[in-house]
């Protein structure tokens, strides 16, 4: 949860601004962005396992107004409405995606990724911090 809240206030999240979560899991990270950023949150995930998990958290925050999760291929998901993106994926997927954010993210949109760089893009900035044994990687992109 430290590295969620650390990928959003890299992003610098602001309140009313739409954050994307590509592959969210269990979607904290939107739930977080929606929580404690006031930000509108739309997750989107693969597994019906984990959107079921997903959505029974963001019914159980009263956030049904605010965080959407949506089942299904990232990749078929319109990024047109985002200010921001994030991704844990891999290297390989983030490739896959660039051709996407490049086509549909406007002018200004901020991309997050955790530990996997997108190819072929500059990061503005990224950073490395040690949580308990691990190292992550955080790295900021600006369309
Ligand atoms: C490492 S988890 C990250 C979860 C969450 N974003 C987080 O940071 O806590 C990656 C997630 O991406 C999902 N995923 C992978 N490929 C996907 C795709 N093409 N469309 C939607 N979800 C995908 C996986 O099912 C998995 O839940």
């Amino acid at each position: 949860m430290s590295v969620v809240r650390k990928m959003l206030q890299y992003a610098e999240v602001k309140p009313g601004e739409v954050v994307y979560d590509l592959g969210c899991g269990d979607g904290r990270i939107v739930i977080t962005a929606a929580q404690e950023f006031k930000a509108i949150g739309v997750g989107v995930e693969l597994n019906p396992k984990l959107v079921r998990e997903a959505r029974a958290k963001v019914e159980a925050l009263g956030l049904g107004d605010r965080v959407q999760i949506i089942l299904g291929d990232l990749m078929e998901v319109d990024l047109s409405r985002a200010d921001v993106v994030t991704m844990y994926l891999t290297t390989g997927a983030n490739e896959r995606v660039r051709p996407k954010l490049e086509r549909e993210l406007r002018p200004g949109a901020r991309v997050v990724t955790h530990d996997f760089s997108i190819p072929g893009w500059d990061a503005e900035k990224n950073m490395r911090f040690k949580e308990g044994y691990r190292t992550h990687t955080i790295y900021l992109y600006r369309r």
